[in-house]
């Protein structure tokens, strides 16, 4: 048997040891992508392949530490029920024996192709000792893959004012009569940037250009990027690493967001506005895109983030996808909407209009900790209001979520959430027709908040205990809860 087959079984086999101690989390999510067993990082090879949506991601079958990198894999007809598959991707040769690093997916002539960076350390000191080259594995059937004779594609970085080593997360897709490939990378004296690179073949890379680079001191490396078409523009989206926080800006370790521009094809270059971030929460990074068949681009990103405090790694597990996204540009910006798909994991719609609400209060039929919500408040004249999710009084545990008129932000708090890590986030807010529309997926350890549609996003984990399933609405003068309805949501994962 090969050596790559025979990891894959290795590695199945420790997933089967914990599967059971894993199921017993409380923190497991109910219909969020999470591992079988132990963890999970980036979202990787997104894509549509014979009418399915296909999405692997970076695991690490034998502990719940990130380790050396194999790919799980899991497959959904509608983006709302997903169907575990067999690992895709080990460590198994010379040049990615360290780990299959992050990457994305393409169909050509039928067959689905994973393009997928190869990490070697060449010494202790995983900053400068490592060797990075890109690789591919094909596959028939989407279910099993094989890895190229032809690998590394790409052997190493161009010359240039470019990091040697720091080249990875190919993200691939086809315009015109070539594939085009975008990699994260960062100049000799570690300012972020993304590489261009195209090919007729997908075996044969050229090397175009620096495609789009940060401002001196604004970066340090730019991770996983993804280059896209979007309503009438050109979207870069990227993770960078070692942004400095700013006022109420870039709080989390590492940020997840994007440039809007136009893309010369030819010169290998990005003329872009400024950088924005896609989610304002505490738990978002690496996300990636994919077109499907009905042509929306879709999100999905790692619901998490590097060196956070992971609670369920105790149980075994960590790491988790958000819900995917299908992404819209209005004006400047992009507009985030949870696909409609989700709409089928809905039962037990609770409903509530016109409810006046003046102080604290708790609605019958509304509660949980795995549910959705959807409100419409018209603020009135209230200066603060939102609502406490997850609460147990008599243990002190609530995750608060409030709208702050005067400082216009909205504004979540976990810092009496439970387990984990605490801290508050906000995002820059206005009222329209002085109404707060929210939509809340609460999942048995996150929160993803959708502000007036989609034009803000905070994302959450939180570890709170099992009893604490009450929700209560505030407000610090009178306002209208105009409308709310809740929906428990079935679990989506077999
Ligand atoms: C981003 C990242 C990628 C890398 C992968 C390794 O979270 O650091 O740049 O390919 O994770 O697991």
């Amino acid at each position: 048997m090969k050596e790559h087959q025979k990891l894959i079984l290795e590695a199945h086999k420790s997933h089967d040891q914990v599967k059971n101690e894993v199921q017993k989390s409380h923190w497991r999510l109910n219909y969020h992508v999470s591992p079988p067993a132990y963890w999970m990082n980036d979202p990787n090879g997104f894509c549509v392949y014979n009418g399915e949506y296909h999405l692997f991601y970076q695991h690490h079958p034998f502990s719940p530490e990130w380790g050396p990198m194999y790919w799980g894999h899991v497959k959904s007809k509608d983006l709302a029920f997903w169907e575990e598959q067999p690992i895709a991707l080990a460590p198994s040769e010379e040049y990615d024996r360290d780990g299959c690093f992050s990457g994305s997916a393409i169909e050509k002539d039928g067959k689905l192709y994973l393009m997928y960076t190869g990490n070697v350390w060449t010494g202790d000191n995983h900053d400068t000792d490592l060797k990075q080259v890109q690789c591919l594995a094909v596959s028939t059937d989407g279910l099993t893959f094989e890895k190229l004779k032809d690998n590394p594609v790409i052997e190493k970085a161009p010359d240039g004012d470019i990091h040697p080593y720091h080249f990875r997360d190919p993200k691939v897709w086809k315009h015109g009569d070539f594939y085009y490939c975008v990699l994260g990378s960062r100049t000799n004296d570690h300012q972020g940037q993304v590489l261009l690179y195209r090919s007729s073949d997908l075996i044969n890379w050229e090397y175009i250009n620096v495609l789009a680079k940060g401002e001196v001191g604004f970066s340090f490396m730019w991770e996983c990027p993804d280059l896209f078409h979007l309503d009438g523009q050109d979207v870069l989206v990227m993770s960078p690493q070692g942004v400095k926080p700013k006022g109420y800006l870039y709080h989390n370790l590492h940020q997840a967001g994007y440039l809007l521009g136009k893309l010369d094809y030819e010169k290998g270059t990005l003329e872009h506005g400024d950088f924005h971030l896609l989610d304002y929460g505490f738990d978002f990074y690496a996300p990636q895109t994919t077109l499907d068949d009905q042509g929306r681009r879709i999100l999905i990103a790692w619901m998490a983030m590097w060196e956070s405090e992971m609670p369920e790694q105790k149980n075994q597990w960590a790491g988790a996808m958000t819900i995917p996204r299908e992404l819209k540009i209005e004006g400047e910006t992009i507009i985030q909407r949870p696909v409609l798909e989700l709409q089928k994991l809905r039962k037990d719609e609770v409903h509530y209009e016109n409810v006046e609400l003046n102080g604290e209060l708790e609605l019958e039929g509304i509660q949980g900790d795995s549910f959705e919500l959807e409100m419409v408040i018209d603020a009135k004249k209230a200066s603060q209001f939102g609502l406490k999710l997850r609460v147990n009084e008599e243990l002190q545990e609530e995750t608060v979520l409030t709208y702050n008129r005067d400082e216009g932000f909205f504004i979540f708090n976990r810092d009496h959430s439970g387990k984990g890590p605490k801290g508050e986030r906000k995002a820059p807010v206005v009222l329209k027709d002085n109404q707060l529309r929210l939509q809340i997926f609460v999942d048995k350890s996150s929160v993803e908040v959708f502000i007036n549609e989609g034009e803000k996003v905070m994302t959450g984990r939180i570890y709170p205990s099992e009893k604490s399933t009450g929700v209560l609405l505030f407000a610090n003068g009178p306002v209208e809860i105009v409308q709310l309805k809740k929906w428990g949501l079935k679990n989506c994962i077999n």
